[in-house]
């Protein structure tokens, strides 16, 4: 890759606490990746005001609305009025269990960037997907329902998740990654004027992050369970 800057994003999912927080902010120090923590919602404020200031803060969700009558829902203009700068959408669990499509996915994209936050689109196949040799065709098929209709001058983060990677201790081997990253990119590439970053996202760890973040054109992580233990998640900031 052309620089060594690399993104290392945090889904704390419905986990962490003030506690895990503090104990994440005693130890870290400013490197030259970039770091976002995604905490729950509830933990936003305090994620504000206990993590030091290079540190930045991701929701994991967002509305597709603006306001109204949406019980439950939070929206993007809130989310940036808590300092939040990034948020991710359309997480394979939210596309599984909340029946999230890709047009869904898109219009939360579209509300993201018009308040201000950097998306992180997440996309990945699933197993049996994987299996059918159809990893290319639904990677371009989510890219094409929640991208292609963003304004190409847009800023945007993707993370490729394959789905069979999330939490089951099994990642793609590197030939693998280095395929669908090169896809993704190219993909991304023909649309959008700038350089889009696409992280590789699904078991993630201490002990992997260095030799996954160093294949060409990963441009960094989004790391689920690794990120709720503090000596995991700052040697992965640190790979
Ligand atoms: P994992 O989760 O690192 O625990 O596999 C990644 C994610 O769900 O974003």
């Amino acid at each position: 890759m052309k620089n060594n800057h690399k993104i290392i994003a945090a889904n704390w999912k419905m986990n962490g606490s003030e506690e895990l927080m503090n104990e994440f902010s005693k130890f870290m120090l400013a490197k030259h990746n970039e770091i976002i923590i995604c905490p729950p919602f509830t933990l936003l404020d305090s994620a504000k005001t206990l993590l030091p200031s290079f540190i930045k803060i991701g929701a994991q969700n967002c509305s597709e609305e603006d306001k109204g009558p949406f019980t439950g829902e939070i929206s993007a203009s809130m989310l940036q009025e808590k300092s939040v700068s990034h948020v991710l959408i359309g997480h394979s669990e939210r596309r599984t269990l909340f029946k999230e499509t890709d047009d869904v996915i898109f219009k939360k994209t579209k509300a993201a960037i018009k308040s201000k936050l950097t998306p992180i689109v997440c996309i990945g196949e699933t197993l049996s997907e994987k299996k059918a040799n159809k990893t290319l065709q639904v990677l371009d098929c989510q890219i094409d329902g929640s991208l292609a209709k963003i304004n190409p001058h847009e800023q945007v983060i993707v993370a490729y998740e394959p789905v069979w990677a999330i939490g089951t201790g099994l990642t793609p081997d590197e030939n693998e990654i280095k395929e669908t990253h090169l896809h993704i990119k190219t993909k991304l590439g023909q649309h959008f004027n700038a350089d889009i970053p696409v992280l590789y996202g699904g078991s993630a760890n201490a002990k992997n992050c260095s030799q996954i973040i160093s294949i060409d054109n990963v441009g960094g992580l989004l790391v689920g369970g690794a990120s709720l233990t503090k000596h995991e998640f700052i040697a992965i900031c640190n790979c």
